[in-house]
């Protein structure tokens, strides 16, 4: 992961981790509905919550209208629509519960309210949740977040790139044969066909355990060579850090070339999976919106 990949990681879940507390510190604040109620009276703060979250998910549907058709080509550019469609796509469903003031309609638990709505919140909340889930797929077989979709021999050659391995250990040749051996039989496996669900496991363990006992055997060997050399123990430390980060990225990218074909299956079932779940959601939502307007 490089420094852009991994401050738009570290930005997104601290974006999850508030809206996650705001909905949690919501229940307590909104369910007594002493504020509000969903929609006493047409744009009241309940209805108009329900409005707003709406509208949301409407404008989110602008990103998939505009990647496919032509007629909105010239319309900005592709990632920040993608970007606002992720964004939209957790602060709708955030209105959307707030709107509801959490009172949803639960068989046996909650059974009196609307089961229309009930419905219509089940597909946001799975729709929302399936493309948190697509999200990380996504990044796996993309560039980073925005960036063009990837191919086995890019992700190959960039594990080339991301850093001279060779050169930076030469200190320490038993971490490097470990390395290298690591990186054949990934790659051996990158090239099986079939979903390859086992090896896509055992290589992330693999990858894991590698990354703890590699840290360990640099420790032990850069700090044997700093008592030879008489070297300060700050700088050793400060070197460690950076050769274990060093070490932990190529891990990283080498796992990510032997995991890609099973996260590009994946990515396409999520697709089958994601769709349809769309559709029952505007579906039912628009029900929902027809039924507390007729009744
Ligand atoms: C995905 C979108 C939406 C979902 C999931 C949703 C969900 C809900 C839920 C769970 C309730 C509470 C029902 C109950 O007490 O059992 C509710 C009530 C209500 N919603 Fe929505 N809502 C959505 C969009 C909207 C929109 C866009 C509007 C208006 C334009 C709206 C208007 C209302 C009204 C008026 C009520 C009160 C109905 C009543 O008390 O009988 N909702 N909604
Ligand atoms: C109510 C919420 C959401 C709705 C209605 C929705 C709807 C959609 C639709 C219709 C597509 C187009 C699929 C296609 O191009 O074939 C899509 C793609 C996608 N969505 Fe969402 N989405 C929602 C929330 C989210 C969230 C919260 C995230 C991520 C955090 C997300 C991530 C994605 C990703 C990664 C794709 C695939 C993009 C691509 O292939 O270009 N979505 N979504």
């Amino acid at each position: 992961m490089n420094q852009k990949n991994r401050s738009e990681h570290v930005g997104w879940l601290i974006f999850i981790s508030i809206v996650g507390v705001v909905t949690v510190g919501g229940y307590f604040v909104l369910y007594p509905q002493t504020l509000y109620k969903p929609g006493e009276e047409l744009f009241d703060t309940g209805y108009n919550l329900g409005l707003a979250g709406g509208l949301m998910m409407l404008a989110l549907l602008l990103y998939p209208l505009r990647k496919r058709i032509k007629f909105f080509e010239n319309l900005g550019v592709l990632p920040v629509w993608f970007k606002w469609h992720m964004v939209l796509g957790i602060l709708g469903p955030l209105t959307i519960v707030f709107h509801s003031t959490y009172h949803v309609y639960i068989p046996f638990i909650h059974p009196q309210g609307s089961v229309n709505a009930a419905v219509a919140m089940l597909c946001m909340l799975l729709v929302s949740g399936s493309g948190t889930f697509g999200r990380f797929f996504y990044t796996k077989i993309h560039h980073g977040l925005y960036g063009h979709q990837a191919s086995l021999t890019e992700l190959s050659s960039s594990v080339d790139q991301a850093g001279d391995i060779k050169t930076l250990l030469s200190f320490a040749p038993e971490v490097e044969r470990k390395l290298l051996e690591f990186r054949v039989r990934a790659e051996a496996r990158a090239k099986e066909s079939g979903l390859g669900l086992g090896h896509f496991i055992a290589v992330g363990f693999q990858a894991m355990s590698l990354r703890r006992a590699v840290a360990k055997e640099l420790w032990t060997v850069m700090l044997a060579q700093a008592h030879e050399q008489k070297l300060d123990n700050a700088e050793v430390a400060k070197k460690y850090v950076e050769h274990k980060t060093a070490v932990a990225d190529y891990i990283n990218a080498v796992r990510d070339v032997a995991q890609f074909r099973t996260y590009e299956r994946l990515f396409s079932w999520w697709h089958i999976f994601h769709i349809p779940l769309v559709y029952m959601m505007v579906f039912s939502a628009f029900y929902h919106v027809y039924a507390v307007h007729a009744y």
